[in-house]
Parts: structure tokens; sequence; C-alpha cells
């Protein structure tokens, strides 16, 4: 039996995701064939296309299939997998992978969907919730009326979840940089835009937090998804005892980048600097990743969490995907539907 996917077979351009017809892969002992049914499409997607990614020195090698996260079905058990149903609903986070009608992955990869739960909405957890729930109380330890900057991207993937998480968590005021054109989507969901390209990010931070009237200017915990040398104005925004986190970006090349990340916490001023990245914390702490994912699945199911989905495409609409998430004119998550 033959299955479509989506091969990478050189970094580069949009047009390097070709539809390709393979062998159906049979599970080895301990692993799991899964019928994709939804697959997110991500900004990690590109930079690992591009050959930029972290992991495009392991996972990410060419020919590689692309898709971080996935939502589908299991369809075929390997030998000694008694933990697994063909039939049950599950999502995971394979890295790579996920473009495809079918996947291999080891059974203990795999978390359960509960029933009834919308694909799109279910995918985009596995990504962008996790990034953000893990950065809110795994690494910056939130704590119940402290304040947060979302640092670009306010409006997209993770900056919603953060806002949407945020707020769930009882912060009291939540900043996100953004375009113009997306402000209705931080303030619909509790959050104080920042038209970062219209005004000065510090001055603009001094400015709103000294109207909350504690005489403590700057915010608590900043998440900066654009990296370089926005880290350091975003370390500068802390006050005494605030955090901060770098999880995105075009992963920098400059030396002197470097240098300051590395001197950010040798300074003594009882602030902090933390990277995040969800494939290092996933590897070191599996247990996190599938806790955290089974909360995010419960309280999508509760109805706490809404994530936004911008569109829902075909497989064989890779390239245009790509196109569309680059352009910055999405809002939402992209969805690549699988199988039918
Ligand atoms: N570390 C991790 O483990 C991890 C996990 C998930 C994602 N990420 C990273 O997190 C970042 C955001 O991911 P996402 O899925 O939320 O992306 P997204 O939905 O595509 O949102 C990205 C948005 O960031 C804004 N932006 C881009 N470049 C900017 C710049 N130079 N200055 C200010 N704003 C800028 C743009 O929004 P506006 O049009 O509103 O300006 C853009 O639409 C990506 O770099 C991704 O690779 C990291």
């Amino acid at each position: 039996m033959k299955y479509e996917h989506i091969v990478i077979p050189k970094f580069g351009g949009p047009e390097n995701l070709l539809l390709t017809e393979d062998e159906l892969p049979q599970p080895r002992a301990n692993e799991v064939r899964v019928k994709v049914l939804a697959a997110g499409v991500s900004f990690a997607d590109i930079l690992m296309r591009k050959g930029v990614h972290p992991e495009s020195w392991n996972l990410g090698r060419i020919p590689f299939t692309p898709g971080w996260d996935v939502v589908g079905v299991v369809d075929k058990l390997g030998d000694k997998v008694t933990a697994w149903q063909t039939g049950q609903m599950v999502a995971a986070l394979p890295i790579v992978g996920g473009y495809a009608e079918y996947i291999i992955l080891p059974s203990d990869e795999l978390v359960p969907v509960p029933p009834g739960l919308d694909l799109a909405e279910s995918v985009s957890l596995v990504l962008n919730y996790i990034t953000a729930y893990q950065m809110l109380h795994r690494c910056a330890h939130l704590k119940l009326g402290e304040s947060i900057l979302i640092n670009g991207g306010a409006a997209g993937g993770v900056g919603t979840a953060l806002l949407q998480l945020g707020k769930l968590a009882g912060l009291k005021k939540m900043y996100g940089t953004t375009s113009n054109d997306k402000n209705d989507i931080v303030s619909n969901l509790g959050g104080i835009p920042i038209d970062y390209k219209s005004v000065d990010l510090i001055q603009e931070i001094i400015r709103l937090t000294s109207r909350d009237g504690n005489g403590n200017q700057g915010v608590d915990v900043v998440f900066d998804g654009i990296g370089g040398k926005s880290l350091k104005s975003s370390y500068e925004i802390l006050r005494s005892g605030g955090r901060l986190v770098a999880y995105g970006g075009t992963p920098t090349s400059d030396p002197e980048d470097w240098l300051m990340m590395f001197t950010l916490n040798l300074v003594p001023d009882k602030r902090n600097f933390m990277l995040y990245s969800i494939q290092t914390l996933k590897r070191l702490k599996p247990d996190w990743f599938h806790e955290d994912l089974v909360l995010l699945l419960d309280l999508l199911k509760q109805g706490k969490i809404n994530p936004i989905v911008a569109a829902r495409m075909p497989l064989n609409q890779a390239a245009q995907a790509h196109e569309l998430l680059a352009s910055g004119s999405v809002r939402g998550k992209i969805v690549l539907i699988c199988n039918d």
C-alpha cells in the first residue's frame, strides 16, 4: 500500500515542499502507526525548511518530511504495544514527519485526545500552547497578580496562547507588541496592544506601568519572541525580581548577541534571563510534556481555552500554507488536513 507525504529534498523556499508517494511503513516493536488527521504549520517548520533551525542539524537533515505537531488516530500497533488500541485519537510532537498521511511513532510519544474535540483546535495545543504553558509555569513561575510583556507576535500562535493562559493564571496586566491591524486580537484576549513600529518600547512600557500606580516601573516577566538585539531592551523593561524568557526569532549568528546573552545573568541585579526550547525541555522532562498536554486538552474540553484557527488546508497545499504563514497576514493557526 502507498501513502503520500511532503518531502524536503533541499533547504530553501516553499517550492521545496514536494508531495511524494512512498510505500506505507510498518511499525516495529514498541512503535505505533498513526493516521494523521491534522498537522500544524509553524514558524519552526519554515526555519527547518530553510535549514536554519537548531534541529536542522539533528532530526531535520535533508531529505526529511516536515511537521512538528500532529493529531491523528491509531492505525496499527507494533509488537509489544499494549497501551494503545486502533481507533484511539492521539496527539504528538514528532518535530519532523507530521506533513503526511501516516507517521510511525514510539508508543510512549503519544498523548490521548479526549473524544469530541475539534482536530485543528487540538493540534494547536501541541506546539503553541505547550510552549506558552511551560514558559509561564515551568520557567517563569508566574504568580497571581504579576504583569507580563509579550515582545513580538502577541497576536501570533504562541502570543495568543500566552494571553489566554495568562488570563487563566490571574495575571494583572498583559502587554503585547503587535502590528496595528491585529490590535483587536490582543485586546479581545485581555491584553494591552503596543504598536512596536511607532513607539519606543522601553519608554512606552515605563509610561504604561507608571500609570499602574505602585511606583514600580517595568513588568515582572518578558517573553521575547524576536531574539537577537531585542533581548537587551526586553531585559531593561524588567523590574527587580523580573524574568526574561527568550523563545523565538531566527537564531542569531552575531557573536555580539551571544556575548550579550551570556553576560545578562552575570549582572547581580535580581533579574534573570532564560532560554526556552520545547524540544530540549521535552527531551529532559518527557513527563512534563505529557502532563502538560493532558492538562491543556482538558482545558480545551472544558471550553476554558479557545485556539484561533486561521485556515484548514489539504496536505497538497503545504507550500501555499508556508507562503501564507510567512506573509505575516495570518490570524491564527494554519492546519493541514492530511486525510479526509
Ligand atoms: N522556543 C521554542 O520552543 C518555540 C516554540 C514555539 C515557537 N517558537 C518560536 O516562537 C516564534 C513565534 O512563533 P508563532 O508560532 O507564535 O509565530 P506566528 O504566529 O507566525 O507569529 C509571529 C509574529 O511575530 C511578529 N514578528 C515577527 N518578526 C518580528 C520582529 N522582528 N519584531 C516584532 N515582531 C515580529 C509578527 O507579528 P506582527 O505582524 O503582529 O508584528 C509575526 O506575525 C517563532 O520564532 C517560533 O519559531 C519557539
